[in-house]
């Protein structure tokens, strides 16, 4: 299927392909014991240095493919519900000490000031100054930037990445949603594992709440009781978009390549990281045995500043597929791809859409993530 897949990719379908190997794995646990391996997610700055030495390679493999660009998405969000989604709990965090694990660290990251309140992920406005709306200019000026580059990226079986997905005017509208819930009952909060080491992000829950101490999902959270906002039905709508569009995509690629599930999400984690923030290797494996067995998959909306995204089959940076995922890109993983390990090593500051950081939107520097599951 492989051999069929590139053929196709160099001919006029002209799809990028990038990765290959399958494994099942899930959510945030699953230990490797290799002493090797442990080293390298206990320290972010080998992590880091591991990527850069692999990205070159990388993008070399993706410039030689070139990409179907398709056009044609807008939808209008607009207000009410909340939720939460799984993140990555690492298991050897779990066991072993705050300071050996990736991303766990009891330092305060920028950004996490709201430890002592709600976080905004808006820099509130200034007393007394009138908020301008976007002019005609700026939004036609966006619309133009948006329509350049949508394409959509097979990275692997059960994993595809919708490129520039979300136009300019839906980012504004999940950032001003995510900031209503996420400053209100039920919002950003900065999560600990049960050691007692913090992630370094802010997180949010919509739909059920998942715990990253017990790794379990429940109605209402374990700290202050507060009940996740339910999942807009706006974001509802893009996400079944997104799907619709990755399986159209992939039945056009080539034959028997394999489909991804549909799926209705009651569940989506939003993750505000700031320009330090990042998220060690893990698997998504706290939704239900069903949801895990069938491949539903995870649903990915990145807005704001660029991420890199790490993903492989198993727990090792070193063996691991780095993605660049921008503001507006859609990553699906389910299917073989359900389990893979995955990550965040960095956020690359000023990478921003200029709309979501301007006067009138003020997203802070760094990145939101929303992962949409079905329990
Ligand atoms: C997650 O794995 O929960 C978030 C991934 C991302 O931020 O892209
Ligand atoms: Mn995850």
């Amino acid at each position: 299927m492989l051999r069929a897949l590139n053929a196709t990719s160099s001919s006029s379908f002209s799809k990028l392909f990038v990765s290959h190997s399958t494994l099942l794995c899930f959510f945030h646990l699953s230990i490797s014991s290799n002493s090797k391996k442990m080293e390298e997610h206990r320290t972010p700055s080998a992590v880091q240095t591991n990527i850069e030495s692999r990205s070159g390679r990388q993008s070399a493999s993706l410039s030689k493919s070139s990409l179907k660009t398709k056009v044609g998405q807008s939808s209008s969000l607009s207000p009410s519900r909340r939720s939460r989604s799984p993140q990555s709990v690492e298991s050897q965090r779990m066991q072993t000490s705050p300071k050996r694990a990736i991303g766990a660290s009891q330092e305060k990251s920028p950004g996490s000031e709201s430890e002592e309140g709600p976080f905004d992920i808006c820099i509130p406005a200034i007393k007394g100054l009138v908020k301008l709306n976007k002019s005609i200019l700026v939004l036609n000026r966006e619309k133009r930037k948006e329509l350049k580059c949508p394409a959509e990226q097979y990275l692997r079986p059960g994993m595809v990445l919708l490129k520039k997905f979300l136009g300019h005017m839906d980012q504004v509208k999940i950032v001003n949603k995510c900031r209503e819930l996420g400053i209100g009952s039920g919002g950003f909060y900065r999560p600990g594992y049960r050691d007692g080491a913090k992630l370094h992000l802010q997180m949010m829950c919509l739909g059920k709440d998942w715990n990253p101490e017990s790794r379990l999902y429940d109605k209402s959270r374990s700290f202050d009781g507060a009940v996740p906002p339910e999942i807009p039905e706006e974001l509802r709508k893009l996400v079944d978009r997104a799907l619709n569009t990755s399986h159209k995509f992939l039945r056009e690629l080539a034959e028997n390549v394999e489909e991804i599930p549909n799926m209705s999400p009651d569940i989506c984690v939003v993750n505000f990281y700031s320009n330090s923030g990042r998220l060690g290797l893990h698997q998504d494996r706290d939704e239900s045995e069903e949801s895990l067995k069938k491949g539903l998959p995870v649903v990915s909306f990145s807005i704001g500043d660029s991420a890199e995204f790490l993903y492989s089959d198993v727990r090792d940076v070193d063996k691991a597929k780095k993605v660049m995922l921008e503001s507006g890109d859609v990553l699906i993983f389910g299917g073989h791809a359900r389990h893979i390990f995955h990550g965040v090593p960095c956020i690359k500051p000023n990478t921003a859409p200029e709309i979501l950081v301007d006067e009138t939107t003020k997203l802070r520097p760094g990145r939101l993530n929303l992962t949409f599951r079905q329990y």
